[in-house]
């Protein structure tokens, strides 16, 4: 099967952890290509998510200006392109991007209007997540919250937080995530990654989020699995990325196989193209190898990740089509 050639929905990957090293130069001509694959790459095992954060600190520093948020935005897209993406969402955290004087508004502008020129310019429809991260203070997170809903009406739609879970309780964040529901925004959380099934209750109880980002962990935990399968709430599974942050040994070993046999609701993504040194086909490619999964299998996991995007329902009936017959012509699903 020619998995290339099959539309793909990727609900979770970060801006600031995939530039492609065209991108990086663009930005850094000094960065040399061994330099690249020491500093920005991660080895294919980390030690755990805060050994494998620390690669990030890479991309942040070639993303403060107007003008080089605009360059990494256009090459991810390129990057989409070359996977045969239908529809993309981008997240960031925008108070990564202050060092050289930008505003936290001019940031997510500049981010916003280079995303709307690369769906225009490609075909490629999109959508941004602002982050906050676990790290940061209650008033950081209500601020990043609070542009979520600046931008309401924009290519801006929903909010999540990320950083590393093990290392941070979620109480500072708490209010942020209320602010949300009070006003409708779209949430996720990264959970069940770095902490187990009791991370994943902890988030879905306090920040009610309708997806969670990796919760993988979640399969350690019966209840819980039944509990997402009712709630139809989503998991945006990046399995590469999981095997290096050493969740799991192998590809092989990892639960996005029991996770879709048991009915959850899930989709494939990449998280961190750069760090993790990966893309859509490629993920695909290893998910058909080690877990036998056809079209078929693929399709129904876009399905449902266009079901769960944070867009409106009259936008994804119209994915939702071209994503059927993109799967009836290539594949004779
Ligand atoms: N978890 C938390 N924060 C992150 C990740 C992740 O997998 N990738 C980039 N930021
Ligand atoms: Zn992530």
């Amino acid at each position: 099967m020619n998995l290339q050639q099959l539309y793909k929905v990727e609900l979770h990957q970060h801006l600031d952890c995939s530039l492609s090293y065209e991108v990086v130069t663009a930005i850094d001509p000094t960065v040399t290509h061994e330099a690249s694959l020491r500093d920005y790459i991660a080895p294919s095992k980390c030690t755990n998510l805060a050994d494998f954060l620390t690669r990030a600190v890479k991309g942040f520093a070639l993303m403060q200006t107007k003008a080089q948020l605009r360059l990494v935005v256009h090459d991810l897209f390129k990057q989409l392109a070359a996977d045969n993406t239908l529809y993309a969402e981008i997240r960031f955290a925008p108070l990564q991007h202050l060092d050289k004087g930008l505003t936290p508004y001019e940031v997510v502008d500049a981010v916003e209007k280079a995303t709307a020129d690369a769906v225009k310019g490609t075909g490629i429809e999109a959508r941004l997540i602002l982050c906050t991260l676990r790290h940061f203070t209650e008033e950081q997170s209500l601020e990043t919250v609070k542009l979520v809903e600046q931008f309401k009406d924009t290519y801006v739609a929903g909010f999540d937080i990320a950083g590393n879970e093990a290392g941070y309780t979620i109480d500072a964040h708490i209010s942020a995530f209320k602010y949300a529901k009070e006003h409708n925004i779209f949430c996720t959380a990264h959970a069940g990654e770095a902490k187990g099934p009791e991370s994943v209750w902890e988030t879905l109880k306090h920040f009610g989020p309708s997806r969670i980002g990796h919760g993988v962990r979640s399969i350690e935990d019966e209840k819980l699995v039944a509990h997402l399968r009712t709630n139809n709430i989503h998991l945006e599974i990046c399995p590469t990325c999981n095997v290096q942050i050493n969740i799991y040994e192998t590809f092989r070993d990892h639960s996005i196989d029991k996770l879709y046999r048991s009915g959850v609701s899930l989709s494939i993504n990449t998280d961190a193209r750069t760090i993790t040194n990966t893309n859509l086909n490629l993920e695909y490619q290893r998910l058909e190898k080690e877990f036998g999964w056809t079209a078929a299998d693929f399709y129904a996991c876009n399905v449902n990740a266009l079901k769960a995007a944070f867009i409106p329902e009259a936008l994804k009936a119209k994915l939702l089509k071209k994503l059927h017959y993109n799967y009836k012509t290539v594949s004779n699903i």
